[in-house]
C-alpha cells in the first residue's frame, strides 16, 4: 500500500471509530463488517503502521479521540454550502488553478485505483474478472454513481458499458448535451456480484470508503445517484426511489439527484419521462438550459 493509501485508510478508520463520519447511514453491523473487510493484512509495513490505529474488532471498546479526526486529503477544498447552490457550469477558480487541481485529482484517483487492482477486501473478489474502478473527467461537474458492474463491465473493466450503459450514454448526450468523457462514472461496488444480485451489506461496507474517496477527490457539483442501491448507500436512507426522486438531497454538502437506474428504464420504458425531469433538474443546478437542444446559439 502506498503511503497515500495507508494514510487514507488510517484516517478513515479513525473517522469511522471516532465519529462515524465516513460511514454515516450504515448500521453498526455494517461499520464493523467494513472495518473487518477493510483492515490491511496483518503483515508488512501497513501492519506496523496500523498498530496504533483503532481496533477493528467488532465489539472492541471504541477509542474516543480527544481531537477531531483529520479530514481525508482532497485535491480541492470543498466548496462552501452556498457555492453548491449557486448555478455555475464551471468552478469559479482561475484556469491555471483549476487545471492544477484537476491534475492533482487525476493523480490521486490513479493512486486510489492502484489500491484496488488486486482487492480482496470482500468476497466479490472470488467471482469477478476484474475490478471496475470508474472513469471519466477528473474535473467533471457531474458524477454518476451506479450499483455494481454487470457482465460486460466485468469483462471490459469499465463502468456502464453494457445495455444499461448505452442507455446512460444516451441520457448524458441527449439530456445534458455532454459526452461520457465529460462526466465521471463510478459504482458503489467495484466488483460484479454473481448473477448481478444486489451487493450485500458487508460487500458495500468494504467498498464504500473507496467511492467516498472518489467523490472527495472529484468534488463534483452534482451527483446523480442511479437507482436504489446507489441512493440508499450514498444517502444512508432506505426510502423508496419514488420518494427520493425530485427532492433536494445532499451528500457531504454536494447536491444529489436520485433517479431511476438505467437498467430499470430498460424494463420500464414509461419511467423515462421521470428521468427526463431529473436530468432537467441537473441541468438547472449546473446553470445550463434545461434542454440542451434549445442551446443552439
Ligand atoms: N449497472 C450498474 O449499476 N453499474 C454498471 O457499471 C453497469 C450496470
Ligand atoms: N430498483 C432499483 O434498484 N433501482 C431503480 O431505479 C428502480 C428499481
Amino acid at each position: 500500500m502506498t503511503d497515500f493509501g495507508l494514510r487514507q485508510w488510517l484516517e478513515q478508520a479513525v473517522e469511522a471509530y471516532g465519529a462515524d463520519l465516513p460511514l454515516r447511514g450504515l448500521s453498526r453491523a455494517q461499520v464493523d463488517a467494513w472495518a473487518r473487510a477493510a483492515a490491511p493484512p496483518a503483515s508488512g509495513p501497513s501492519a506496523a503502521l496500523s498498530a496504533g490505529a483503532p481496533s477493528a474488532t467488532p465489539g472492541a471498546a471504541r477509542p474516543a479521540p480527544s481531537t477531531p479526526p483529520p479530514r481525508a486529503p482532497t485535491a480541492r477544498p470543498a466548496p462552501p454550502a452556498s457555492a453548491a447552490r449557486r448555478p455555475a457550469e464551471r468552478r469559479p477558480a482561475a484556469p491555471a488553478a483549476a487545471a492544477k487541481a484537476a491534475q492533482d485529482a487525476a493523480r490521486s484517483l490513479a493512486e486510489l485505483r492502484d489500491q484496488l487492482t488486486d482487492c480482496r477486501r470482500c468476497k466479490l473478489c472470488e467471482k469477478r474478472t476484474q475490478v471496475v474502478f470508474g472513469e471519466g473527467d477528473a474535473n467533471a461537474a457531474v458524477m454518476f454513481i451506479g450499483e455494481a458492474p454487470g457482465r460486460q463491465e466485468d469483462r471490459q473493466g469499465r463502468p456502464f458499458v453494457g445495455p444499461a450503459g448505452q442507455l446512460l450514454d444516451r441520457i448524458i448526450e441527449g439530456g445534458m448535451g455532454l459526452g461520457r468523457e465529460d462526466v465521471y462514472i463510478a459504482n458503489v461496488n467495484k466488483c460484479r456480484p454473481p448473477e448481478n444480485r444486489d451487493p450485500q451489506p458487508d460487500e458495500v461496507a468494504a467498498c464504500l470508503p473507496f467511492l467516498r474517496q472518489q467523490v472527495a477527490l472529484l468534488q463534483p457539483r452534482v451527483i446523480v445517484a442511479l437507482g436504489r442501491v446507489a441512493a440508499h448507500n450514498l444517502l444512508g436512507t432506505t426510502q423508496s426511489m419514488s420518494r427520493l426522486r425530485g427532492r433536494d438531497l445532499e451528500y457531504e454538502g454536494i447536491p444529489v439527484v436520485a433517479t431511476w437506474h438505467p437498467a430499470y428504464l430498460l424494463r420500464t420504458p414509461a419511467a423515462k419521462a421521470d428521468t427526463w425531469q431529473d436530468v432537467k433538474r441537473v441541468n438547472r443546478m449546473l446553470g445550463k438550459p434545461e434542454d440542451p437542444r434549445s442551446d443552439q446559439g
